[in-house]
């Protein structure tokens, strides 16, 4: 067999060179040089026919066995995953540093080796930690199934080794910025490296049919694992997020070949590991204090299920010459356009404050429809005025101040009356039955309309 070489190839033009550079030769980019595989080249008759090892086959005639998926055990990431992992899929794991992807992983192993889902053994196959470190975590985590394999490995040829010969139900690699193929002479972490291990096991897994786990850092930017190499590649991206300072975690799913992109799963970090939570509009309006002006409750909707939250703003005189504008959990663009229309629409002057707005729990909520609640909390913080604590506020905000209709308004009521409240503020005309249930249901039509309603 011809000897493998390896060359620099610019990812912009795609001019390849035999040496790295920082400028690209052909189109005088920098930075666009990666470093990757040259196959030999096969000569002669037959070259072209060896390229193709498969023949086309009919659509129909596709075996795909659509109940084959692997219950992870947790409701929580079997919903995003859209009802369990599908065998031979490449499943993606990204988040920051220390947020909990292996811990979450680890749980995954321990459960599918403890339970008959799975058939063979889970190995774990970790490039950042040691055995010991493994050993020490999966007893705090009381993870010590049986059928739960671990491997302490970076070297991506003795990991494929490995699964050969385990042939297990479930791969985990923690994490792919730290495996390595030692033919490529980039460090690992690095594009080609990062890029080229994935493909292996890529290949490896649609050709054994066993499903694996990738976990990638995320960069400061929100960019898994080297500018979105992998995203394109895997057929599901899971993305684990939160806010260090709370316990509670967010799995989202931002691709998935095999199902919705818009569930979440939620998880509260324990002592002991992670735990699902059940009901989670009652744990993120659990530390709610009533009363206090500022602060209004909204029904979201995350995927398939409705989540009330806390929506919290804080108006006060401004100190310095800019008045500053903050958020967390919202959109900062959002905020200044609502204060605009505040001022246009309802005559709340605040060039003269500082706006605060957040969400609270550490929760972050990016549809239009908190556009009301956001309003109504800067509003009840300006006069100092409380909105009553049983009502929920659900509407989108025009340019022109009036309150446009939300989706899945009749979702987000039954959430609200489920956990006891009294009253919900919506968009006029939204709700395209009349509701026989508890809740008192209040239309409003514009900025001026709902704060009438709201803030006495
Ligand atoms: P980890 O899973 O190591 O994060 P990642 O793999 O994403 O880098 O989680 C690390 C954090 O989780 C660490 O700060 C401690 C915390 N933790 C708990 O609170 N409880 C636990 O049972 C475990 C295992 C970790
Ligand atoms: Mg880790």
């Amino acid at each position: 067999m011809a000897k493998r070489t390896t060359r620099y190839v610019c990812q912009s033009c795609g001019q390849s060179s035999q040496k790295w550079s920082g400028k690209c030769d052909g189109c005088g980019q920098w930075n666009t040089l990666v470093e990757e595989f040259v196959q030999p080249e096969v000569k002669g008759k037959g070259a072209r026919r060896t390229a193709s090892s498969t023949d086309p086959v009919p659509i129909g005639a596709i075996d795909a066995d659509r109940d084959a998926r692997i219950r992870t055990g947790l409701k929580e990431v079997d919903r995003v995953l859209g009802g369990g992992i599908v065998p031979g899929s490449m499943i993606l794991l990204g988040g920051d540093p220390g947020i909990g992807k292996s811990t979450l992983m680890m749980q995954i192993c321990h459960r599918l080796g403890g339970s008959s889902d799975a058939e063979g053994t889970i190995l774990y196959i970790s490039g950042e930690e040691s055995l010991r470190q493994i050993k020490l975590r999966a007893e705090r985590l009381n993870a010590l199934s049986e059928r739960f394999l671990v491997l302490a490995e970076t070297n991506i040829d003795a990991i494929l080794h490995a699964i050969e010969t385990t042939h297990p139900a479930l791969v985990v690699v923690d994490s792919i910025q730290t495996m390595y193929r030692p033919e490529l002479e980039s460090a690992p972490g690095s594009i080609s490296q990062v890029r080229e291990c994935a493909a292996l096991l890529l290949q490896y897994a649609k050709s054994s049919n066993i499903p694996m786990f990738l976990i990638g850092h995320v960069t400061k930017d929100g960019i898994i694992a080297g500018p979105r190499v992998l995203e394109h590649m895997v057929d599901t991206v899971l993305q684990f997020e939160g806010d260090h300072h709370h316990a509670y975690r967010i799995v989202r799913g931002l691709k998935n070949r095999f199902g919705s992109t818009n569930e979440i799963g939620i998880f509260e970090m324990r002592e002991n590991g992670l735990r699902e939570v059940d009901n989670p509009s009652e744990v993120f309006l659990s530390e709610r204090s009533r009363g206090i002006s500022g602060s209004c409750v909204f029904a979201s909707i995350e995927g398939t299920r409705a989540l009330l939250v806390e929506v919290q703003a804080l108006v006060s005189p401004s100190n310095f010459g800019m008045p500053q504008r903050a958020v967390s959990g919202i959109d900062g663009k959002r905020l200044s356009l609502l204060l605009a229309v505040l001022e246009k629409r309802y005559g709340l002057r605040t060039g003269q404050f500082d706006v605060f707005a957040n969400i609270a729990g550490g929760v972050r909520i990016d549809e239009p429809a908190v556009d009301l609640s956001v309003a109504a909390a800067i509003v009840s913080s300006a006069r100092d005025a409380a909105i009553h604590h049983s009502t929920v506020v659900i509407g989108e905000i025009g340019l022109g101040g009036e309150i446009r209709s939300v989706s899945h308004l009749e979702k987000r009521i039954t959430e609200a009356e489920k956990l006891g409240f009294e009253r919900v503020v919506v968009p006029k005309g939204n709700l395209k039955e009349k509701r026989k249930g508890q809740i008192a249901v209040v239309e409003v039509e514009t900025i001026a309309n709902a704060m009438e309603r709201l803030v006495k």
